[in-house]
């Protein structure tokens, strides 16, 4: 790794954040510099005006390299939108053996060939041809007739199966991604793209959660991403085009004043429950452009909240209603992103759920240095990438496959990501 430097880039429809961070000999990540600045150009994963863009990620990736003294390179980059795709597929090699009719040992080029053989599969079948693979997840996997093996390193048999969930990301998109950073005076690797689904389980998900069965809930500003945990694998992943942009039309709209200062009434003001807000308040409402401000009560800008994040719950619930058992999510909804900063929000995901919400910030726990400004739910996503970049979450499971045997570092690099995404 370059300088033992890790860049994370998060490009989300309302900021553009990034991390850079060094790797340490502890195995833990010192936090150089961050960087924080709006986005312009992006919609729901979507480029939309590549100029604008890259001059966003420019500015925040400058601002991270003067705090850090350091540039800004091997950079990960989230990547999510309506165009992620994902399909639960098989996998199946023969175990070659030197004794014939006696079983041949797995090792770990065996699930690394299994994993790629279901990815290959989807590959292949029509409709994906303009797609790139991101993830090969593997859920569980089959040896001969015993199925629900967990991990088959190290065990015997003539045939190994894996169930596995491939993920993959229109090329267009993905494309228009790496250009705009590359337009902005970075280099990308198209390897470097990590779902922002992913991502985020490394930074806000425990082992126990993802055991459990658990709704993983990013809502930031123009998406709501949801993943679907049970039994320890990630079973669906969802994107609802409709976040915290929407809520702050809605009040400009509805209180007749600027998006900015709908922004403000909303993060200083709003609650996503109207009874909850004392009806005798009222607050200052600027005018546009130079026209008269007015005063309007508090409980009805609440009430225009309400509203759009009750459609916006509706359409999360409709969607993802039928990829889960309510009674299997035992941990819940984990809920993250800019917007579970709104006031009452985890309240209304309860009564449009049924299930209990826990609002997370990321664990900062193996991070060293200023870490206090990611203490954020909106750093979340940033912070995931950092942990994904670094392979931390699955460190146990990596040494249970005696990597000292393997000698070969290119082989381990590749097989530490088949780790990572063994989420
Ligand atoms: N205190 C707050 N109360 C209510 N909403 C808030 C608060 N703070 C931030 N938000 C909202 O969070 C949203 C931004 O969240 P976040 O930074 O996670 O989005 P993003 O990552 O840029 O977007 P996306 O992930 O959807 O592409 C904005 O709509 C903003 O208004
Ligand atoms: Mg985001």
């Amino acid at each position: 790794m370059k300088n033992n430097i890790i860049t994370a880039l998060d490009i989300g429809s309302t900021m553009v954040r990034s991390v850079i961070a060094k790797t340490l000999a502890n195995g833990r990540l010192e936090i150089m510099g961050i960087g924080e600045c709006p986005s312009e150009g992006i919609e729901r994963g979507i480029v939309k005006d590549i100029q604008a863009l890259s001059n966003q990620v420019r500015i925040s990736l400058e601002q991270a390299e003067t705090a850090a003294d350091t540039d800004a390179v091997n950079i990960y980059a989230n990547i999510t939108g309506e165009h992620i795709r994902t399909q639960l597929g098989d996998g199946r090699i023969a175990i070659p053996t030197e004794i014939p009719n006696e079983p041949g040992e797995i090792s770990i080029e065996h699930v690394e060939q299994v994993i790629n053989d279901a990815k290959n599969s989807v590959k292949i079948q029509k409709g994906f041809e303009r797609h790139k693979i991101l993830h090969g997840i593997p859920h569980d996997y089959i040896i001969d007739s015993q199925d629900d093996i967990r991990n088959p390193v190290n065990m015997n048999g003539f045939h190994l199966t894996a169930k596995v969930l491939t993920v993959l990301s229109e090329l267009t998109p993905l494309r228009n991604l790496t250009k705009c950073i590359e337009l902005s005076g970075y280099e990308m690797d198209q390897e470097n793209y990590v779902l922002s689904h992913v991502a985020l389980s490394h930074s806000v998900l425990s082992e126990d959660e993802r055991r459990l069965g658990a709704i993983l809930m990013d809502i930031g500003g123009g998406s709501c991403d949801i993943s679907i945990y049970n039994r320890g694998a990630l079973e669906k992943v969802l994107v609802i085009p409709m976040a915290g942009k929407a809520i702050t039309e809605d009040l400009a709209i509805g209180l007749k004043t600027t998006l900015a200062s709908a922004e403000y009434i909303k993060t200083q003001f709003g609650n996503a429950i109207a009874s909850d807000v004392d009806q005798t308040l009222e607050i200052e409402v600027e005018g546009i452009s130079g026209r008269a401000g007015t005063r309007r009560p508090q409980y009805l800008v609440s009430h225009v909240i309400q509203h759009r994040v009750e459609e916006m719950l509706a359409m999360c619930y409709n969607r993802s209603k039928d990829s889960y058992t309510p009674e299997l999510v035992t941990a819940g909804i984990i809920l993250t992103g800019g917007s579970a900063k709104l006031e009452g929000i985890s309240n209304s995901i309860t009564n449009a759920f049924n299930l209990q919400v826990k609002i997370a910030k990321p664990d900062l726990s193996k991070l060293e240095g200023s870490t206090s400004r990611l203490d954020d739910p909106a750093f979340a996503t940033a912070v995931g990438i950092l942990y994904y970049a670094m392979g931390f979450e699955h460190e146990p499971q990596a040494r249970s496959f005696n990597l000292g045997d393997l000698g070969n570092s290119k082989f381990v690099d590749k097989l530490k990501k088949i780790i990572k995404d063994f989420t």
